[in-house]
């Protein structure tokens, strides 16, 4: 479910040329057709989150009658400057993009700039200084995201003395969400001192490397608590490990994640993670009106954030048959 404060009175303005409109390159000034190009690129394949994204922007792009060219970044940033590029040359409408990491992105954004193509941030932000170097970012307010997960654990364990040891799951490093869920959660969390991160690392948001690193954490550590996963997927292979290792998910060590796709309301309601954080994935509808927007040259907000809520296990078996990705 998915509500963009400020866009929910935009209008899909419907595209007149059937989807097979040429690449423009007019970068804006309204007047002509409504038929635009958008060079996509998207940080991989990592999570049941991304493919859900992506499905969102390859059938809004449909619908919406915006000619796509995407290309896949296996998580590395390196690829994204050259698809970034490569799009400059082609001369699309408006370049969107889910930076992989938070830095390091001036120098190819202010070739777009000067090659007058806008840009829009979908999903993840950039650290540059210079916001001139992109319309707008659409996405989620990943440090609410972390707030809510530690606001959970302060009620959960509200009347417990002992302290409560936890292991965090980190996203992949200097990716936005990863820093920011881990700073809003750290923030929560630090008002009561009982609460101990005792081993942090990165699971790339992947199923495999959250296994890998919670079978290390296993290993090291015989009192475990509580796993905060920045994602579902890495809470879902740690699952598999901490069964590996003869605890039980859910009881034993309690786990909170964020996204609710599927795989992790199934194991929400089995009892198996004891809450999530949403994080929606579906922002294709916004991403084509926004573009239109902007290559028609309007004004547009510079910071549209997702509507989300969280899930207890009750919650998750409600929804869980009428869930979308
Ligand atoms: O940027 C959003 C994050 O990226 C999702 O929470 C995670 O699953 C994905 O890989």
């Amino acid at each position: 479910m998915l509500v963009l404060a400020g866009l929910t009175a935009m209008s899909v303005a419907a595209c007149g040329s059937g989807g097979s409109g040429g690449s423009g390159g007019s970068g804006g000034g309204g007047g002509g057709g409504d038929a635009i190009t958008m060079g996509f690129s998207q940080v991989g394949a990592e999570s049941g989150w991304r493919t859900a994204n992506t499905k969102s922007v390859q059938d809004s792009a449909k619908s919406a009658g915006v000619t796509l060219k995407f290309s896949d970044a296996q998580q590395k940033q390196e690829n994204q400057i050259k698809a970034i590029r490569s799009y400059i040359q082609q001369k699309v409408d408006v370049i969107a993009f889910s930076p992989v990491v938070e830095s390091g992105w001036d120098t190819v954004l202010k070739e777009a700039q000067n090659a007058k193509i806008p840009v829009i941030l979908t999903d993840r932000a950039v650290d540059s200084k210079d916001t001139s170097l992109y319309k707008t970012f659409l996405g989620s307010d990943f440090i609410e995201e972390g707030k809510k997960a530690g606001q959970w654990l302060v009620e959960e364990y509200k009347d417990a003395k002992d302290p409560v040891n936890i292991v965090e799951l980190q996203g992949t490093t200097g990716s936005a969400p990863a820093n920011d869920r881990k700073a809003g959660f750290g923030e929560v969390i630090a008002a009561d001192p009982k609460f101990k991160i005792i081993a942090t690392q990165t699971g790339d948001f992947t199923r495999a490397k959250g296994k890998e690193v919670m079978e290390a954490f296993l290993k090291a550590n015989p009192d475990i608590d509580v796993l905060y996963a920045h994602n579902d997927d890495m809470g879902l292979g740690a699952i598999e490990a901490i069964e590996g290792a003869g605890k039980v998910p859910g009881q034993d060590i309690k786990i909170i994640t964020v996204d609710a796709v599927k795989d992790g309301m199934q194991a929400l309601s089995d009892g198996k993670i004891n809450f999530i954080v949403e994080c929606s994935p579906l922002l294709g509808p916004q991403l084509m009106d926004l573009a239109k927007q902007v290559v028609k040259g309007e004004q547009v907000p510079p910071r549209v954030v997702t509507e989300e809520t969280t899930f207890t296990q009750e919650q998750a078996k409600q929804v869980l048959s009428t869930r979308q990705y």
